[in-house]
Formats: structure tokens, sequence, C-alpha cells
């Protein structure tokens, strides 16, 4: 600090006299201070956030009331993590998924092991029909639902360029990642705000976003668009909700094992499934790695501390970004490739 007040006065000394200069030196200094203390608040939230902040407590969302958590694509991957940490906390589930028998296998171990009740619907939700979303306000009206968790999603089998995705691929990735989630959002969304209402707690709707969303992610045009559109809705919802006492969440994730990233291997870049949704749920409503953004979490701590490093200092949207994403995701495209041939010469 002292050596930028110094500066600032040897200029001054040097520099024409003129009130103007004396002027633009304070403000370039003070815009510098501010920079800095913005930063220095930001780097402090982010450290309590990952690391020194109790985990979140349920009971303000009817934890152990009896209400219900709605979750989708719940039979598999995240969706099935959130199923068992949510009925760990004494919450009664509405599991939507598309196989039935994954969904019957996760509904008897949840009421054997946490007694709660489980509710379970299979729908093919890449099918826009009425005919889903009439068999989901079917099973879901009447009930105390208080969270609801948009999780299902659909990525690209493997990297490709957008003008080469199949047509029913990017209808696919459209219609389960953004129309459902708007319809099913639209369905849960007034019985979530009329039992926190009426139950005097507070509503939650999380969404699954991605990396994909955060950053442009070429080769992944089109699921990278629909995570990004989800951003900007359900930070829009985020807005409208806040005084119906029903908080609306947007959780960003690098990757995570699962079928869908088909990683395998956790490392310190890829949790599993249990350790992602883990500090997802500890952190609900915290900002942890996506300190610049309203009603975002970036909750797992090599995820939280990489988004930060990009926003501080080339950005999300930078040329530089873009390009080693597109780098990164030739190099998997080929991989994949290759080993799709590998696999068709076998067979
Ligand atoms: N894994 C990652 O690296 C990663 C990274 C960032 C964000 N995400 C996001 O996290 C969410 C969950 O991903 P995940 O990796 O856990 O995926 P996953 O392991 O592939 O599980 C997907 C779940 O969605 C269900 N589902 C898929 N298509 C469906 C359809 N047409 N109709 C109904 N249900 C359907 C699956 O049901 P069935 O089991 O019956 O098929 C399964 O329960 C997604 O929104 C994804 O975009 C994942």
């Amino acid at each position: 600090m002292t050596l930028i007040v110094n500066l600032v006065e040897q200029l001054q000394a040097v520099g024409r006299r003129s009130e103007l200069f004396n002027i633009s030196l304070w403000c370039i200094f003070g815009f510098g201070v501010l920079k800095a203390t913005t930063f220095i608040l930001r780097t402090l939230s982010l450290i309590f956030d990952l690391f020194l902040l109790p985990s979140v407590n349920y009971s303000k969302y009817g934890a152990g009331k009896g209400k219900y958590c709605v979750i989708t694509g719940a039979s598999d991957g995240i969706g099935k993590e959130f199923a068992f940490q949510m009925a760990r906390r004494h919450f009664n589930l509405v599991l939507i998924s598309r196989t039935l028998s994954k969904l019957e296998t996760i509904q008897k171990e949840l009421q054997g092991k946490f007694g709660v009740e489980v509710k379970i619907l299979s729908v093919d939700i890449s099918r826009d029909v009425p005919e889903n979303y009439t068999a989901i306000r079917e099973v879901c009206e009447g009930l105390p639902i208080t969270v609801l968790i948009n999780n299902v999603g659909q990525s690209h089998s493997i990297p490709v360029p957008f003008l080469a995705t199949e047509e029913k691929e990017l209808r696919d990735i459209i219609t389960i990642n953004n129309t459902a989630t708007l319809l099913i959002s639209q369905l849960i969304t007034p019985i979530i705000v009329s039992t926190a209402a009426s139950s005097k707690c507070r509503g939650l709707i999380l969404t699954m976003g991605s990396f994909a969303g955060l950053i442009p992610t070429p080769l992944l045009a089109t699921y990278s668009g629909s995570k990004s559109f989800l951003q900007g809705w359900s930070n829009a919802l985020a807005g409208e909700l806040r005084d119906k006492n029903v908080d609306v969440e947007l959780a960003l994730s690098y990757l995570v094992t699962s079928s869908m990233s088909k990683i395998r291997r956790a490392s310190l870049m890829i949790p599993n499934a249990k350790n992602f949704v883990s500090s997802t749920l500890k952190n609900v409503g915290r900002r942890c790695g996506a300190q610049e953004r309203f009603s975002t979490i970036t909750p797992y701590w090599s995820h939280a501390l990489y988004h930060f490093i990009i926003e501080e200092t080339v950005g999300v949207y930078s040329k530089l970004v873009n390009s080693i994403n597109y780098t990164m995701h030739k190099s998997i495209r080929v991989r994949a490739l290759r080993k799709a041939e590998r696999e068709a010469k076998k067979d």
C-alpha cells in the first residue's frame, strides 16, 4: 500500500500538475483498492465455504417432518447418490427415472435402511409427450414436497462437431436437459411454494449444471448450450422465488465418475458421486467456487478452486480457455473413435 502511495506521489511530482491529472491518479488508485478488496473478500468467502463452515441444516427445508424431495434421474450416478443422502437426512422421496427395475431396487434399499417413504416413477423423459407430465403430476399430487432436485441430464455419446451431431442426439439433449427440467419445475414449484407457506419452512430447487455450461465447450456444443441455458433460467427463477421462501440453486460440476462421464476411477479433479453430492448438500446456499455468481454453487473443493482461478484470471469466455477446451475434447474424440474401432473389430 505504501509503495502505491509513494508511486502516486512521485507521479504527481513529475507529472503535469493539473487537477485532472490528480483526479485520474486517485481514481486509478481507488479502483485498484476496490479490486483488491473484493478479491480478498471473495477468497476469504471461498475458504470459509469450502473448509470452515459446518454443513447446512436441512431442518429449514422440513427434514424429519414427513416432507418430500423429488429427484429426477435418480436411478444411477449423481441422482442415486442424492436419493441416499436426502433419505439419510430424513426426507421422503419421489424418484423419477427411466429403468423401473433400478428404481425398485433403490426403493427397497432406502425404505429398509432409512425408514422413509419412497415413491417411484419410470418415464422416458426424452419423449416430449404430455403423458409423462400427467404421470408425474399424479405421483406428486397431495404430497408435502419441499425439495426438487433437477438432476436428469444427457450429454453427447462422444465429443462430436456440431455439424456432425445426429438430430436425435441433439433433440434428446435439449428435451431432457431443458424442456423436461422446465416442465417438471412448473409442476412441482407450486407444490413447494404452498408446502413452504403452510409448514413455515423453506423450499429448495437444486438443478445440476456443468462446467460444460460454465465454459463454452467445443465438440460438446449442444450439451454446453443446454447447461448454459440452465444457468440463466435457474438464476432468473431464483429472483422470482426469493420472496416466496424458495431457494433456487444451480450446482456446477467438472467431471464426476459415472456412466455419463464414462470415468470409473476417482482422482483429485474427478470425485465419485458420493463425495460430489456430499459436498453439494453440505454447502447448498453458499457459493464455494462460484463466488461471482448469484444462486450458483461449485461445491467440490478441486472444482471450486479451478472455477475460482479461471474466473479471477482469464475468464470463462476467453479465447485461451476456449482453445484449451477444444484441444482437450479433440483428443478425447480421437481416443473414443479409436476405442469404438477396436470394439467393432472384436465383434
Ligand atoms: N458425471 C459428470 O461428469 C457430470 C459432470 C457435470 C454435470 N453432470 C450432470 O449431472 C447430472 C447427472 O449425471 P450422471 O453423471 O449422474 O448421469 P448418469 O450416471 O448417466 O445417470 C443419469 C440418470 O438419469 C436417468 N435418465 C437418463 N436418461 C433418461 C431419460 N430419457 N428418461 C428418464 N431418465 C433418464 C438415468 O436413468 P436410467 O438409469 O434408467 O437410464 C439415470 O438415473 C446430469 O444432469 C449431468 O449433466 C454430470
